[in-house]
């Protein structure tokens, strides 16, 4: 469905973006792998993304940093030539009260969220000209309810998701729709600064009327579906991917 589309994900090494990226590959489309400092995790997904058929590629850059983001987009052009999707996925922060973050703390989260969306959707623009272009933003819930020790992360996700509206509005007459897909919690590394991290899970589990914990693949999917015609009308959305958790809180 998604056959001869160009697709980048940020942060897609391992984790939820691994799984995105398998998802789009999955469906047709050719996919650009952006990592951080994860070679191994990220040529592991590359052998899987091409595993279905379509090109994979590889782009080490950091997203807090705007000359590698516009460096990541030089590189889709000179080896794709255009874009059709773009999911900014990739994430750092840290879990502390907000009593403790520090200037430098909130700077990262908000640079390394809601400013590489900004600066990601900025750069894909012209490469998406003439084409049916997509964008997906993920964030968390922690942007509307409150996670313990989830402060810093959840404002720039509240960032992002502002972005999302108005990015929706702009570009939406250029032929791209933006939205994003706000996830509950996720059993991935993101988890290991957490030193009480297997209870905090089986709680959330217990809690959600799901009846257990999202999978980076229940959030691929997500994306994948906002990625397709199907989800043509569907404008500056955040859709809650979790499992029903944020209804308890
Ligand atoms: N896990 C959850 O419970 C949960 C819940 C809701 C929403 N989310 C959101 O889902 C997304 C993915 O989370 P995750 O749990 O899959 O995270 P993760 O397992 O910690 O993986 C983070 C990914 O982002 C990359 N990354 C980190 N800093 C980067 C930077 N400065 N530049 C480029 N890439 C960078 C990492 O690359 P390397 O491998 O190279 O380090 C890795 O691929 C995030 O936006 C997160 O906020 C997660």
């Amino acid at each position: 469905m998604l056959e001869g589309q160009v697709a980048v994900v940020t942060g897609a090494g391992r984790g939820i973006g691994r799984a995105i990226a398998l998802r789009l590959a999955a469906a047709g489309a050719d996919v650009v792998i952006n990592y951080y400092v994860n070679q191994e995790a990220a040529e592991k997904t590359l052998a899987e993304v091409t595993m279905h058929g379509v090109r994979g590629h590889l782009v080490q850059a950091d997203m807090k940093d705007p000359a590698q983001i516009r460096r990541l987009f030089d590189e889709v052009k000179a080896r794709f030539g255009g874009l059709d999707l773009l999911v900014s996925n990739a994430a750092s922060g840290v879990f502390r009260p907000a009593s403790e973050l520090t200037a430098k703390h909130w700077d990262w989260m908000m640079n390394t969220h809601p400013r590489a969306f900004l600066l990601c959707a900025q750069a894909a623009l012209p490469l998406m000209q003439g084409r049916r272009g997509r964008m997906v933003a993920v964030s968390s819930i922690g942007s509307q309810r409150t996670i313990p020790q989830y402060a810093g992360m959840g404002a720039a996700k509240g960032a992002l998701e502002t972005l999302t509206r108005y990015l929706a509005v702009e570009y939406g007459p250029l032929g791209i729709a933006v939205n994003a897909v706000s996830g509950g919690a996720v059993a991935t590394e993101s988890w290991r600064q957490l030193a009480e991290v297997g209870t905090v899970l089986e709680d959330i589990r217990r809690r959600t009327p799901a009846g257990r914990i999202v999978s980076p693949e229940d959030i691929a999917e997500v994306v994948f579906f906002l990625c397709g015609p199907q989800a043509e009308m569907i404008r500056g959305q955040v859709i809650v991917v979790d499992g029903g958790y944020s209804l308890t809180l």
